[in-house]
């Protein structure tokens, strides 16, 4: 089992930051990474068209001899999981599960707050998954639909991010929450500015971080983690590859080691 890979994709950089904590727990494993920076952002688009490119990107991972797959994507998993679960017998992990018993751990005063993609807010999946754990806790929820270009593009810092920023936290802010899901992988790279516009007393929790957890546990369960040292990474996208390995290592927290392709995924869904 140990020469499996774990399969990890996204719909475009985010993702990586689910591969960071993936390569930071579980050093020894075999990862393959599919980033569709092609058609990013998903999360403006209709649920139709997430579901339809959410199963072009895990068909591809599933030819890869993967043993399971992390959906590090708040927007797929908030849309097509079910989907995808049907397609394979590999355990597939969403974020939003892992990420809200993260939350309701994490809180003491019973309210939070999600920030995620307009797909992600719309399908009220972290909502759902709140009050499955805990139907006291109070949630505001807010759409950040400018956060993801302006990470795919380098914009962590600066006026521009702190501006769109400031307005998205608003009403998060307002309501009082004491812990804030990143429902999104690309947001723990705007970490800094959240940071400081929610102060030190509110808890961010990284949606990629709990999710690359949950899925040690269930390897560990199955009894099929590696027992490898230092495991190989093979990264795919389907753009190019130059503007994907210049921002890749933003969001890997090292420069990137292992081979980066460029594929085309099959359309005819
Ligand atoms: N990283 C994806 C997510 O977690 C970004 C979605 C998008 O492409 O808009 O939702």
């Amino acid at each position: 089992m140990s020469e499996l890979q774990i399969g990890v994709f996204d719909s475009g950089l985010g993702g990586l930051t689910a591969v960071r904590e993936l390569i930071r727990i579980l050093p020894g494993e075999n990862l393959v990474y599919f980033g569709d920076t092609a058609r990013v952002p998903y999360g403006t688009r209709s649920e139709e068209m997430i579901r339809t490119f959410a199963k072009q990107d895990l068909r591809f991972l599933l030819d890869k001899n993967v043993k399971a797959v992390l959906v590090a994507c708040g927007t797929i998993s908030s849309v097509a999981l079910p989907d995808l679960r049907k397609m394979t017998d590999v355990p597939i992990v969403g974020v939003v599960e892992p990420t809200a018993l993260a939350a309701c751990k994490a809180t003491k005063n019973g309210k939070i707050g999600i920030l995620g993609t307009s797909a992600t807010v719309k399908s009220q999946s972290y909502q759902r998954a709140i009050a499955a754990v805990d139907p006291k806790i109070s949630v505001v929820a807010r759409a950040c639909p400018l956060f993801v270009p302006l990470v795919e593009n380098g914009y962590l810092k600066g006026e521009i991010v702190e501006l769109v920023a400031k307005e998205y936290v608003a009403p998060l802010i307002a309501a009082d929450v004491d812990t804030v899901i990143l429902g999104c992988t690309h947001y723990p790279l705007l970490k800094p500015v959240l940071g400081q516009l929610f102060g030190p007393q509110v808890r961010l929790i990284d949606s990629g971080r709990e999710a690359a957890l949950a899925l040690g546990e269930i390897l560990r369960e199955r009894e099929q983690l590696s027992c490898a040292t230092e495991g190989s990474r093979h990264y795919y996208v389907s753009d190019e590859v130059s503007n994907f390995s210049h921002i890749a290592g933003m969001f890997l927290d090292r420069n990137i080691d292992g081979a980066i392709e460029k594929v085309d995924l099959c359309t005819d869904d």
